[in-house]
């Protein structure tokens, strides 16, 4: 059955709170309000969440892309591109006008680091601000 995308439902919130600290080391708070009011998608191998992109308010008008994470096994094959995707198109059905997302080596990664940089930079984000180690990226959708 092939990788389905959709906006996550508020039934998936464990199984996207697990993801959540597979992927992190951290755990989601108050996951069920996120999914409930910020755009937040799912991608789904046979009915399982293999896939999220999870956003929450920035401003106003932005959202901040709080986290985006695949499966290990599943990477590099366009799924994290796809979620990225759905979460634009869905944003621009909201009054959100743009996307911000900070990419840090100092997040604690349980699987060590590998930077995101060129996937967002590939997905058409644009590097702004940054420190040593921090880049914010955003896209205007
Ligand atoms: C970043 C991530 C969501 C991309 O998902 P994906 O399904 O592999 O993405 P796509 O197949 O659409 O794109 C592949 C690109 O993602 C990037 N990528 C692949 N594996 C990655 C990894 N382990 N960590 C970071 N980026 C990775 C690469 O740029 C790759 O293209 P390249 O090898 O030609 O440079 C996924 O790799 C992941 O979950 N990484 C760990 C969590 C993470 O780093 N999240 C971002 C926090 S800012």
């Amino acid at each position: 059955m092939p990788i389905e995308i959709q906006k996550a439902l508020l039934s998936q919130e464990k199984e996207v709170q697990s993801l959540f600290l597979e992927g992190t080391g951290r755990t989601m708070s108050d996951p069920k309000i996120l999914l409930e009011t910020y755009p937040c998608v799912v991608a789904l191998d046979n009915q399982e969440v293999i896939g999220l992109a999870v956003t929450t308010r920035f401003a106003p008008d932005i959202l901040e892309l709080a986290n985006i994470y695949v499966r290990a096994d599943l990477r590099n094959k366009n799924i994290g591109s796809f979620l990225l995707n759905f979460l634009e198109k869905q944003t621009k059905d909201t009054n959100y006008k743009a996307i911000i997302l900070a990419n840090s080596n100092l997040y604690e990664n349980q699987e060590g680091k590998r930077s995101a940089e060129n996937f967002y930079l590939r997905n058409g984000y644009q590097p702004s601000f940054q420190t040593a180690d921090t880049k914010i990226f955003y896209k205007v959708v």
